[in-house]
């Protein structure tokens, strides 16, 4: 059996980034070494909250967590309590957090982690980019232990924080600018992709069908999600953003991708944030992210049912 995929999963959970920690949980292919949170969905408290309520759902309280970044490297934090509520994870009836936030923070807890791992780190990040940002220059020692970075960030078209940019990446650009030019292999999936598969009400019911408190938990979270993007795009159903970046790392015949040169708007306010994908190579500047572009929708809707049924199952 080949080797399982070490994985830092830094996220702001968010009903998408808790399903991701489930597929990262899930997946036999992945060994999840640690879960780091930034501001994002939410403020810092609560993400990191939200993190340790899922693993407390899900009894794998051991996994390490840490807090990183309060808010972006240099703009103000504006929260999505219009997608995820207050808490940042509105919905249903979590478990009290019962695992110890590391002390050390989240900086120090991906050095440690991706020096000490046995194999180059995946870092799967799915909120906005502060901390990895932050790690890149306090210590670019470890980018050579950085096997890639996974980003759930951009958009080629459409935006949703504003017309032009997606969350993550309007939230903090510098940040974003920064990772992107790294050096090491980074893929972006971008709101092209995620909205190309989303979970609808007839998923939840098959979600649901496992029948234990995880399957329970998470179809009223799903259910929760699911009004903001009735309410906005009038869909029935949610793009799962951050899990598709997971479940693409375990399985990466989901996703068809192809590198590009990607660059961020850090200079307009009208298009802050945006992902500018040079699709035709007019810059003549090489490559710096492969691009996820056309998702297998209904592989990755399976995966994410059973990923839940899995966790909820080991759970008991
Ligand atoms: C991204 O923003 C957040 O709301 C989601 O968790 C996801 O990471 C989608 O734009
Ligand atoms: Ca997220």
């Amino acid at each position: 059996m080949a080797a399982r995929i070490p994985l830092i999963l830094d996220c702001d959970p968010g009903h998408d980034d808790a399903l991701a920690i489930v597929v990262a949980l899930a997946r036999p292919e992945l060994d999840l070494l640690a879960i780091t949170t930034v501001a994002g969905n939410a403020g810092l408290a609560e993400t990191t909250r939200n993190a340790c309520r899922v693993l407390t759902l899900v009894g794998r309280t051991e996994i390490p967590v840490a807090a990183g970044a309060v808010g972006p490297l240099l703009r103000s934090l504006h929260v999505a309590e219009d997608v995820h509520g207050a808490s940042g994870l509105e919905g249903a009836a979590l478990p009290e957090p019962a695992c110890d936030v590391r002390p050390e923070g989240a900086l120090e807890l991906l050095r440690t982690t991706v020096l000490a791992a046995s194999a180059p780190v995946v870092i799967a990040a799915v909120g906005p980019l502060t901390n990895i940002a932050l790690l890149v220059r306090i210590y670019p020692e470890v980018l050579e232990r950085i096997h890639s970075i996974r980003v759930m960030g951009g958009a080629i078209t459409e935006g949703n924080a504003t017309a032009s940019a997606e969350f993550n990446i309007w939230q903090d650009p510098e940040a974003a600018h920064i990772v992107l030019e790294c050096g090491r292999p980074i893929t972006l999936m971008t709101l092209d992709a995620t909205h190309q598969a989303l979970f609808t009400e007839a998923d939840v019911v098959r979600l649901e069908a496992s029948g234990t408190q995880v399957a329970t938990v998470f179809a009223d979270l799903l259910r929760y999600f699911g009004q903001f993007h009735r309410r906005r795009y009038g869909w029935d159903g949610s793009p799962i953003h951050d899990a598709l970046v997971v479940a693409h790392l375990a399985v990466p015949e989901l996703v068809k991708s192809q590198s590009y040169r990607v660059e961020v708007e850090r200079v307009s306010e009208l298009t802050r944030g945006r992902t500018v994908v040079d699709l035709h190579g007019l810059t003549g500047l090489s490559a710096n992210a492969d691009v996820g572009l056309e998702v297998d929708r209904d592989p990755f809707i399976d995966l994410l049912i059973e990923a839940v049924a899995r966790v909820g199952a080991a759970a008991r």
